[in-house]
């Protein structure tokens, strides 16, 4: 896999949308799903075609964050949902309580639905918080055993994702996930060469000794593809400059990323540098930011 030839992030128009029902998804923020019509460009014929998707109004540097992370997530081979930025149909209005702001004409974050549910979903229907953390060791065991845990949290390094807990993984069958939720990556000060706060993935690898070693010999070969990273193409393929007006900081943050890129194995292992064994950082509770 490489980072050449980004797919490019599809505009999409949002027909109609709602809200989930929070008591059962047990979500902090209030999440959205939607029917979607989609005109592709590569399509011949150029028939439009509709999607079911979950959406989030969330301000423009979110979704050239969540954008960047997926279309170069996708093209390294990671398991994440494509994609898009919505228009809101004529006639359909945002939800209430958005920053002043905001108004029809504001682009949406789109993330076509996988149709999985987010482990927090599945760790968090039972009756008592021990059931809950019975449910998220094993939940965490069957992270352990996940074939991509050491791509995944090699790219929340690449992206500064601090934000990786049970609500923004989807468990797909057969302990394999989905990677979402970006929206928090790719802050506007990245720092090039300084380690996550907390990558609770590539930490949950590398917490005993085995796991320590065999991340020492496969993070090179991991990280190569992301020195092909180019800002030009990462600018033009996620169309942000026609919903940011911040371009300096665009531009800073694509720099910061394509240098984050040729230091992306010094940063790794540091990881496995640390001595503490047995570290188990993952929860289901959201980051504060
Ligand atoms: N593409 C998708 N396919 C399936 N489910 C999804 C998808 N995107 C989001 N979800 C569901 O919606 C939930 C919220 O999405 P997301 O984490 O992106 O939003 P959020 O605003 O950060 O919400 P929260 O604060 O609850 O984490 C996820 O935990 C998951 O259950
Ligand atoms: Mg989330």
């Amino acid at each position: 896999m490489a980072l050449k030839n980004l797919e490019h992030v599809e505009v999409c128009q949002i027909v109609n949308y709602w809200e989930i029902n929070q008591k059962v998804e047990k979500n902090v923020n209030p999440v959205y799903k939607a029917s979607i019509k989609v005109q592709t460009k590569d399509q011949q014929p150029t028939q439009p075609y509709t999607e079911m998707a979950y959406i989030k109004f969330i301000d423009p540097w979110k979704i050239y964050a969540e954008c960047v992370s997926a279309i170069v997530g996708r093209a390294l081979g990671l398991p994440i949902p494509q994609p898009m930025i919505g228009l809101l149909k004529t006639g359909v209005t945002p939800p209430p309580g958005l920053p002043e702001n905001s108004g029809i004409e504001t682009p949406v974050f789109v993330s076509i639905d996988m149709k999985h549910p987010s482990v927090r979903n599945l760790i968090t229907n039972h009756s008592t918080a021990i059931q809950d953390n019975k449910l998220g060791k094993q939940y965490a065991a069957k992270l352990r055993k996940w074939s991509k845990l050491l791509e995944a949290g090699s790219f929340d390094e690449f992206i500064a994702n601090n934000d990786r807990q049970f609500g923004n993984l989807l468990y797909e069958k057969d302990n394999s996930f989905f990677l979402i939720d970006h929206e928090l990556a790719i802050p506007k000060n990245l720092v090039q060469d300084e380690k996550n706060q907390a990558n609770h993935l590539y930490t949950l690898y590398t917490d005993n000794e085995i796991g320590k070693k065999l991340a020492i010999k496969k993070t090179p070969a991991i990280c190569k593809p992301y020195q092909s990273f180019t800002a030009a193409e990462v600018k033009s393929k996620t169309l942000c400059t026609e919903y940011i007006s911040d371009i300096k900081h665009i531009d800073q943050s694509l720099i910061a990323l394509y240098n984050r890129a040729q230091q992306l194995t010094s940063i790794l292992l540091e990881y496995t540098a640390q001595a503490k064994d047995g570290q188990l950082s993952l929860s289901y509770h959201e980051t504060t930011t």
